[in-house]
C-alpha cells in the first residue's frame, strides 16, 4: 500500500468546488431509467448516453473530480474508439469502479439486506486498476423503519464494508465506503438522524478494526433527512444542522472527505442541502457530492436518446455540475437557478 497516493487521490476527489459523479447504475438499473425517457436499453444507447456526459468538457473539467462506473462502462469504447476512462481522463478526472455485486436479502433477518461481492475481489481490484481505476464503491444498504435496521445487519454491512475498504487499500485504490440509508419510506428526521449515527459508528468501529487508514478512504452518506412519504417535511436548515451534527458525532477528522449521494432528493434539494452545510458550518472534512440521480435526471430527459439533442442534454447536466460545485463550497444561491 502507498499511503500517499491513496491521500492524493482521496484529496483529488474531493477537491473544492468538485465532486462526484455517479454513473455507475447496474444493467437493470439504468434500464428503468431508460425506460422512464423511452429509449431501449444496449450496450450502444447506454455507450451513447454516458459519452455524451464524459464529453461535457466545461462540466468535467471544472467541477466532476471523477466518475464512478459500472464493469461495462470501464471496458467500453466510445464512437470513435477512444476508451472511455480515456476520455474522462483527458479531463483531469479520476476513473473510478462500482465493485459490490448488489444487496441480498439476508437469511433470518426478513426485510433487511447484505451486500456481497467480497469472494474473489483482490483479484478484480488488480483488474481494474490495470484498466484504470483509481478508486472504488461499495454500496451497503440500510432499510428503515420503526423495527429496522437490526444490529445483526448494520454489523454484516459494515463488516463487508470494511473488508472491501482494506482490500481496496492494499490495491491502492481509494475505498468509496457507502453505508445508504435508505430515503424513500415515511420515517421522520428524528429516525433517519438514530439510525444514520448508529450506522455510522458501527461503519467506522469495524474500519478500526479492520486497520483500514482513514486519509485514505471518502466516506459516502445519505443525508440525515425525513423519508419522502413523511408527511412533516424539514427545512433546509435543520436538514443540514442534522447531517452536520450526525457526522461531527461520528466522523473521525482525519477522514479526507465526505461526498453524499443523492438519494431520490430533487435536483434542488439535494444542492440546496449541501450548500447550507458548506456555508453555514466550519468543517474538518471537505463535503462534496457524489450524485447520481440529481446529477443525472435533467441531462437525461434532456437527451432521450437523441443524437440532436445532445448539446443541450450538455449544457443540462453542466448545469447541475455548476450549481454543486457551488454548493461544495457554500456559494450556491437560488437565484442561480434561474
Ligand atoms: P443517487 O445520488 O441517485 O442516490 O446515487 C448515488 C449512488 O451512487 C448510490 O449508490
Amino acid at each position: 500500500m502507498n499511503l500517499d497516493q491513496l491521500v492524493a487521490t482521496a484529496k483529488a476527489m474531493v477537491a473544492p468546488g468538485k465532486g462526484i459523479l455517479a454513473a455507475d447504475e447496474s444493467t437493470a438499473t439504468i434500464r428503468s431509467r431508460f425506460d422512464a425517457i423511452g429509449v431501449e436499453s444496449t450496450p450502444d444507447t447506454r455507450r451513447d448516453y454516458r459519452e455524451l456526459l464524459f464529453r461535457s468538457e466545461e462540466a468535467m473539467r471544472n467541477h466532476i473530480s471523477g466518475v464512478i462506473l459500472y464493469d461495462e462502462t470501464i471496458r467500453q469504447f466510445a464512437r470513435d474508439g477512444t476508451r472511455l476512462v480515456d476520455v474522462i481522463k483527458s479531463h483531469s478526472a479520476l476513473a473510478g469502479i462500482k465493485v459490490d455485486l448488489g444487496p441480498r436479502e439476508m437469511p433470518f433477518f426478513p426485510g433487511e439486506r447484505v451486500t456481497e461481492g467480497l469472494d474473489g475481489l483482490r483479484d478484480r481490484l488488480r483488474d481494474y486498476y490495470v484498466h484504470g481505476a483509481r478508486f472504488a464503491k461499495w454500496r451497503a444498504v440500510i432499510d428503515i423503519d420503526a423495527r429496522r435496521p437490526s444490529a445483526g445487519s448494520v454489523k454484516a454491512n459494515a463488516h463487508a464494508l470494511a473488508r472491501y475498504a482494506a482490500l481496496c487499500q492494499e490495491e491502492n485504490i481509494v475505498p468509496i465506503v457507502e453505508p445508504e440509508v435508505l430515503m424513500d419510506l415515511d420515517h421522520d428526521i428524528k429516525r433517519c438522524y438514530e439510525v444514520t449515527e448508529y450506522v455510522l459508528k458501527m461503519t467506522f468501529s469495524a474500519l478500526y478494526e479492520m486497520r483500514v487508514q482513514l486519509e485514505g478512504i471518502v466516506l459516502k452518506p445519505n443525508m440525515v433527512i425525513a423519508g419522502r412519504k413523511a408527511k412533516v417535511r424539514s427545512s433546509v436548515e435543520e436538514v443540514a444542522e442534522k447531517t452536520i451534527q450526525c457526522l461531527k458525532n461520528t466522523v473521525p477528522s482525519t477522514v479526507t472527505g465526505i461526498a453524499f449521494l443523492s438519494g431520490g432528493q430533487s435536483d434542488i434539494d439535494a444542492t440546496a442541502h449541501l450548500n447550507a452545510m458548506n456555508a453555514l458550518h466550519a468543517l474538518p472534512w471537505n463535503l462534496t457530492f457524489s450524485f447520481g440521480r440529481a446529477l443525472q435526471a435533467a441531462p437525461q430527459t434532456t437527451w432521450a436518446g437523441k443524437d440532436e439533442n445532445i448539446p443541450a442534454a450538455q449544457a443540462a447536466f453542466y448545469k447541475r455540475a455548476r450549481m454543486n460545485g457551488l454548493a461544495s463550497l457554500g456559494q450556491w444561491s437560488p437565484e442561480l437557478e434561474a
